[in-house]
């Protein structure tokens, strides 16, 4: 896949770059940025240097959360530019509410050198509906598009989709960095290929193991896409929390020789509150018990074929992030693929959201190979590499 990339971009001195990233990150009660969630806006900063040095000035556009057309001042961009602003040790100016003339009146007045960020696209009903319209009023604030909001490649936004076909395009840093190393440590991963999946949101799931089955030696599951495999195969979960949706579509899938279940599980009982989490064979799970962790039996046995891996991809934390006793069996699998990974004995690939806050909780990010910022685009890319947010971007 060969995208135009920045190197080829040779008019960039006083132009005014669109920069469209994903900074749609979790905030916090106080309506801070989670500490946890400041990677996926830090992954941004190579490209944001890379033109300031070329001499442009830059207009970033993001969304944040799913307000579907509706302005929403919770969901206001202001807390990120005030982390950028941090993180660039230069001012960032936050151009608040709805993209109009306002807005371009204020852009124009950017200087070289200088960075803006607009507030929340998805504000505005045209960038989910690809609409040309909005597509033209983005338009009239920069010069040149470079599209780094790799966490967005799934979808057909306007920001990223219709802008194309009216602006200078080029894919940023990040997207070019995402490209070549899912493509090279993932896409085309070989042999010992053990593929590490929990979390939610079995749907996008369900679509990426099964193709992922095509060369995986196994797929190790946990979390909630394991409650729902493990109901699908006919297990008792109690009160565990299941995806029903998807329990018929994952009868093939838990059949799959290659397709490893949790043999006994961490359960706590949603009733008593004062219950300590016990540990649980499939055929003990009582009425009252609800699934938060893989069991040891089920961690010795992960462990070990991640040891006999080359190539090692995690996605989705194995248990309940929210509760200390949820998290033991993500911790063992997290540490080991960060030892196996600095003795070299494996290349490890790890994305989504919680899986890479788990790996920043335990100190581990820097010690695997490659940390994706993608959570459903991943995936995605991982199925398809064309997606619609990639396609117009290459030559
Ligand atoms: C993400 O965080 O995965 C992307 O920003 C996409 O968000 P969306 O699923 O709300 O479109």
């Amino acid at each position: 896949m060969k995208f135009r990339t920045l190197s080829s971009a040779n008019n960039l001195t006083g132009s005014r770059v669109l920069l469209r990233v994903d900074y749609n990150v979790a905030l916090d009660d106080s309506g801070s940025v989670a500490p946890e969630e400041l990677f996926r806006i830090s992954r941004t900063v190579p490209t944001i240097q890379y033109l300031l040095a070329a001499g442009a000035s830059i207009v970033l556009m993001t969304h944040l959360g799913r307000p579907h057309g509706r302005l929403d001042q919770k969901l206001t961009t202001k807390p990120l530019a005030k982390e950028l602003t941090k993180m660039l040790n230069m001012p960032v100016q936050h151009i608040p509410g709805l993209v109009d003339a306002s807005t371009a009146k204020h852009v124009s007045k950017l200087k070289p050198g200088r960075v803006c960020l607009l507030d929340n696209l998805k504000f505005n009903p045209g960038e989910e509906s690809n609409s040309v319209e909005f597509a033209k009023q983005l338009a009239e604030l920069g010069d040149i598009l470079v599209h780094d909001a790799f966490a967005s490649i799934h979808r057909t936004l306007a920001s990223t989709v219709a802008l194309v076909e009216l602006m200078d395009s080029y894919i940023g840093l990040l997207i070019e960095e995402e490209v070549h190393e899912l493509s090279t440590k993932v896409v085309q991963a070989s042999d010992d290929f053990v593929v590490v999946m929990g979390g939610a949101k079995t749907k996008t799931k369900l679509p990426c193991i099964k193709h992922l089955l095509s060369k995986a030696t196994y797929v190790l599951t946990g979390g909630i896409l394991a409650n729902t495999l493990l109901a699908s195969a006919g297990n008792n979960l109690g009160l565990s929390v299941v995806e029903d949706l998807f329990i018929k579509s994952s009868k093939a899938i838990v059949k799959h020789k290659n397709v490893v279940l949790p043999r006994d599980v961490i359960c706590d009982s949603v009733t008593t509150n004062d219950i300590e989490a016990e540990l649980r064979n499939l055929d003990e799970i009582e009425h009252n018990d609800r699934i938060i962790d893989i069991g040891t039996v089920t961690a010795v046995e992960y462990a070990q074929k991640i040891r006999e891996a080359k190539t090692v991809f995690f996605n989705g934390p194995l248990g309940f992030m929210e509760k200390p006793e949820g998290m033991h069996g993500s911790q063992a699998i997290a540490e080991l693929i960060a030892a196996l990974t600095a003795q070299e004995k494996i290349t490890s690939v790890i994305g989504g959201g919680e899986t890479a806050a788990l790996f920043d909780k335990l100190g581990l990010l820097d010690d695997v190979s490659y940390v994706s910022t993608g959570g459903g685009a991943l995936l995605s890319f991982l199925v398809d590499q064309k997606q619609p947010g990639l396609v117009p971007y290459m030559v």
